[in-house]
């Protein structure tokens, strides 16, 4: 037998690289990628108002020139009348552009604000729709889940924090060239010196972003830690517990040491950025004094006016901060570069069990099967087999019952008839067709599985049941049939909105079912979904009372009697309904065949029904 290799290895870490300009060109196409498939006029529209808004900076300061060379040679002029009209236009001109930038201002905030709230739903239904394509090995995975934890964490501040720099980028791009095509105009050198001395700020900046994404990695599994004691904190679910155990103190003992732990080392990391980031803005502060001296100087000696003085200044601060807010806005998204790194990892990731086009679909009046070949399992990560040399096979129309102690893999075996996990040795055919060739969802559509953890659907009484099929979500009478095998149709019919009545009470007009009530909720889903041809119940009953459980599994012998139903239960008197009860122990079938004849051999089940049975005649 071929031990097949191991799911884990096979979970590709991002890549990373390590050169700056790399990283940022990826996460700017990479952003503005998704930015793009959002609502591209959008960001086209952003890109464009941004670009109009840093062009229109270097005529502002133009026209402050003409103003003040006009009331230069206005003043103590005799002819003074002509110099004052054209100094009124201009002056109207400039409040004419101060209204277009304020007015581009606030429709480009809204516009910006608008995207970003978009491109933050677009990340939700992406991650969402790629989280359902996954493996479940992939998504136990605790790796992926400290990356998935991270990622959703950072998602809401991250996608603001990428799209107001990536929106400000035309803005401070034109703005600079246009500056420093006036500052050309007194020297290249001028331009090329704002550059130079700009460059310590930079290094330091992106300094000091790296040693911030190596602080948060290394703190992102106590960022878990603190998550995962809030929710515990918060959950009412838990309330009664920790209300008996007394842990609250503790816990939240235990999240303030965590809190001062990662504040107190985030603290001291951005004090001395703060420090570092203060020096390297010297050269910049120098180079600024000494070009406003040589202005000075050249007005003094006539070789420039006013004015012009102005002009320059003005274009000399304007290019200044355009660049620095270019590269800021470069190293903010540089500084999101590990976030969607993981990102765009987490959206390329493709589920390893992939499966063939091999339909299970039955010709002419062949009969559905089930047939485990030597199976052997064990989860990712972990060394002992969890299911051992399964070997069996069910037969269109036959029930079967497995029992066993807790941990002797039960749950596994259904897993594993999910295609879930990958058994390491051996083969599941369905219909004679291998899981490995099979197409997952063509599978998955022909059956119908209660799992142990099953989910509570809190929207609606209707929908809780129709789940079960989303194609029929429309069809309450269906629905409702299927509540009435479970006898939850009584409940829902007491609630004030029937089957729209929400089952949970954090929506109005919310209720909470009992426990057995949900999980009748769940056998409901199961029978609903008409298609299936095998029906898998793993202790659907375990809440459900007696009398319930009795007409339930009737009903289950009812559905699916030309159809396969597996159920695992650890209640003997359900288990008589079945044809064949398959006795697991330490993930192996250690004993198989009816009720009758596993009584005759008298081994576990014998040993096991015995005990149940003498429990009640006490
Ligand atoms: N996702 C998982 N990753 C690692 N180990 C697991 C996982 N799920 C189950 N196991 C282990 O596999 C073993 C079998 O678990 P399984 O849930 O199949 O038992 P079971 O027979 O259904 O038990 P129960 O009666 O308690 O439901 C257990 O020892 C459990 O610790
Ligand atoms: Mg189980």
């Amino acid at each position: 037998m071929v031990i097949k290799k191991n799911i884990k290895s096979k979970l590709t870490k991002p890549k990373l690289t390590f050169d700056r300009l790399g990283q940022i060109s990826f996460t700017l196409k990479e952003v503005t990628k998704i930015a793009f498939k959002v609502k591209p006029r959008l960001l086209i529209a952003v890109f464009v108002l941004n670009a109009i808004w840093g062009l229109s900076s270097v005529p502002t300061f133009y026209l402050e020139k003409l103003i003040i060379d006009n009331l230069v040679k206005a003043a103590g002029n005799p002819n003074w009348q002509p110099l004052f009209y054209s100094a009124i236009v201009f002056t109207g001109l400039l409040a004419l552009l101060s209204l277009l930038r304020s007015s581009l201002g606030g429709l480009n905030g809204f516009l910006r604000r608008t995207l970003s709230r978009y491109f933050d739903g677009e990340l939700d239904i992406l991650m969402g729709s790629k989280i359902s394509e996954l493996d479940l090995a992939t998504i136990e995975d605790p790796d992926f889940r400290d990356k998935l934890d991270k990622i959703e964490r950072e998602s809401g501040q991250r996608a603001w924090g990428l799209m107001m720099p990536l929106s400000d980028i035309p803005n401070y791009l034109v703005g600079f060239i246009s500056s420093a095509g006036v500052l050309l105009l007194i020297h290249p050198l001028v331009s090329v010196g704002i550059f130079v001395v700009s460059i310590p700020s930079f290094l330091i900046d992106s300094k000091f972003i790296k040693k911030e994404y190596e602080l948060n990695g290394e703190l992102a599994p106590k960022y878990r830690v603190w998550g995962w004691i809030g929710h515990y904190l918060t959950r009412n679910r838990n309330f009664m517990e920790m209300k008996i155990l007394r842990i609250s103190n503790h816990l939240k003992e235990k999240m303030g040491v965590l809190i001062n732990e990662i504040l107190s080392k985030q603290t001291s990391l951005h004090k001395k950025r703060e420090l570092y980031s203060f020096i390297s803005s010297l050269p910049l502060t120098i180079y600024d004094f000494a070009f406003s001296v040589l202005l000075v100087f050249w007005v003094i000696v006539g070789k420039i006016t006013i004015g012009s003085l102005q002009f320059y200044l003005r274009s000399l601060r304007n290019a200044e901060q355009n660049l620095s807010g270019l590269v800021s806005s470069f190293l903010e998204i540089y500084e999101n570069y590990i976030y969607v790194a993981d990102l765009i990892w987490f959206l390329n990731l493709e589920p390893e069990l992939k499966g063939h086009k091999k339909s299970i679909q039955l010709a002419g009046k062949r009969k559905s099967s089930i047939e485990f070949e030597n199976v052997w399992f064990k989860y990712p990560r972990s060394n002992k087999w969890i299911v051992k040399s399964a070997d069996f096979k069910i037969n269109q129309g036959e029930k079967i019952a497995l029992v066993g102690e807790n941990g002797a893999g039960k749950s596994t075996l259904i897993k594993l008839l999910g295609r879930f996990y990958q058994p390491q040795k051996g083969k599941i055919l369905v219909n004679g067709v291998d899981l490995e060739e099979t197409d997952i969802s063509e599978l998955r559509e022909k059956l119908a599985v209660l799992f142990q953890e099953f989910e509570i659907y809190p929207f609606s009484a209707k929908e809780a049941i129709g789940y079960g099929d989303t194609a029929r979500l429309g069809s309450l009478d269906e629905i409702k049939k299927a509540a009435q095998k479970t006898g939850i149709d009584k409940f829902i019919e007491s609630l004030p909105l029937k089957y729209d009545n929400p089952i949970t009470p954090e929506f109005e007009k919310g209720v909470r079912p009992s426990l057995g009530q949900y999980q009748r909720f769940g056998i409901s889903r199961v029978l609903f979904r008409k298609d299936a041809q095998t029906l898998i119940l793993d202790e659907p009953t375990s809440n459900v009372d007696p009398e319930a459980e009795e007409k339930i599994f009737k009903e289950l012998v009812k559905i699916t009697r030309d159809k396969i139903l597996i159920f695992v239960t650890q209640r003997f008197s359900t288990v008589r309904i079945a044809d064949r009860i398959f006795v697991m122990h330490e993930g192996r079938i250690i004993e198989e065949g009816t009720h009758h004849e596993l009584m005759r051999a008298n081994g576990k089940y014998a040993r096991l029904y015995n005990l149940q049975a003498q429990a009640y005649k006490i």
